[in-house]
């Protein structure tokens, strides 16, 4: 039955002149019927290359929006009209210019996790790797980081002449990780590494080896020599390191790593998708033209 939907796909996907772009999150079967499984900024550049008119964004809300944001020709889909990221909601544009209006000498940079309306209100974008480079290229000496409390105080604690002020935003799934849960599973597998996502807290990220994005942290998986590796980010990111490093160990840092969001895709939707070219994102054009410029800057800093 799998099968059938699968070359089923594959034959609409033909059909639609269609690419399927999953992020790292997808459950297996999603990211198998994928033509590219990537980080969320890295699946929106895929998007803007592409010489595809239909584009099926398997992932949350702000990355279809993203990839529409690049390219705006082009007819994105969502698969799961609801399958959201509850942090990029904790931040909206009228809350945000509040803010603003608070600090008048600061610029505002948001993580791609976020809203195109907030893309819009902000100077600059930046992603949980560049996050830090970002802030670093920016003149000002007051910088509003939003949504993510924990990106931004990772950012905060590197920077030293720069005034960060935090939004309270964070992710649900990376929350619940705990210090004890570190500290167990550091006893129960002394000689691996633990890699993490920047969206945990910040008592949490300063026990681990390494940080950063989903993409990040495949890359540095495959290449350090350690067979034993601890994962701090949502479990889907498991199947492609397996697949990737068949001769390495991969562990769960914590049972709470599971982003419901992300899970809502199934195969079914992805064909429904196609074959209703369901749900089209539209973004206004005054909105995506401001949106575009901050996630453009950001493209420019090397
Ligand atoms: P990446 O940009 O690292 O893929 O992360 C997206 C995300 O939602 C993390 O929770
Ligand atoms: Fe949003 Fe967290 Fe899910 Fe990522 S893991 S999509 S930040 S809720």
């Amino acid at each position: 039955m799998q099968n059938n939907l699968a070359g089923e796909i594959q034959r609409l996907k033909k059909e639609r002149n269609a690419i399927i772009l999953a992020h790292n999150y997808q459950v297996p079967e999603v990211q198998d019927v994928a033509d590219v499984v990537g980080d969320s900024f890295s699946l929106s550049q895929h998007a803007a290359e592409t010489d595809s008119d239909v584009i099926v964004f398997c992932g949350v809300h702000f990355m279809a929006e993203s990839a529409k944001i690049l390219s705006p020709d082009k007819t994105v889909l969502l698969p799961v009209r609801d399958a959201g990221c509850p942090m990029a909601d904790m931040v909206t544009a009228p809350k945000l210019r509040e803010m603003k209006a608070r600090y008048p000498d600061a610029a505002v940079v948001c993580y791609v996790n976020s809203s195109a309306e907030v893309k819009a209100e902000s100077d600059v974008c930046c992603t949980s790797s560049n996050a830090l480079k970002v802030v670093e290229s920016l003149e000002n000496k007051q910088v509003i980081f939003v949504p993510d409390k924990n990106l931004g105080s990772f950012v905060a604690s590197k920077v030293k002449n720069k005034e960060i002020i935090l939004w309270k935003g964070f992710c649900i799934t990376h929350k619940r990780v705990k210090v004890e849960e570190v500290q167990k599973i550091r006893q129960l597998h002394p000689n691996a590494k633990i890699l993490m996502h920047p969206e945990c807290e910040p008592e949490v990220q300063k026990l681990a080896d390494f940080l950063g994005s989903t993409s990040a942290i495949i890359k540095y998986a495959g290449e350090i020599p350690e067979k034993d590796i601890i994962i701090g980010t949502e479990e889907g990111i498991i199947h492609l390191l397996k697949k990737q490093n068949p001769d390495k160990n991969f562990y769960l840092l914590s049972t709470g790593l599971i982003c419901t969001n992300m899970k809502k895709t199934r195969l079914e939707d992805v064909h429904s998708a196609l074959l209703n070219m369901q749900h089209e994102i539209h973004v206004d054009e005054n909105i995506r033209i401001k949106a575009l410029k901050s996630l453009e800057r950001m493209l420019k800093i090397k």
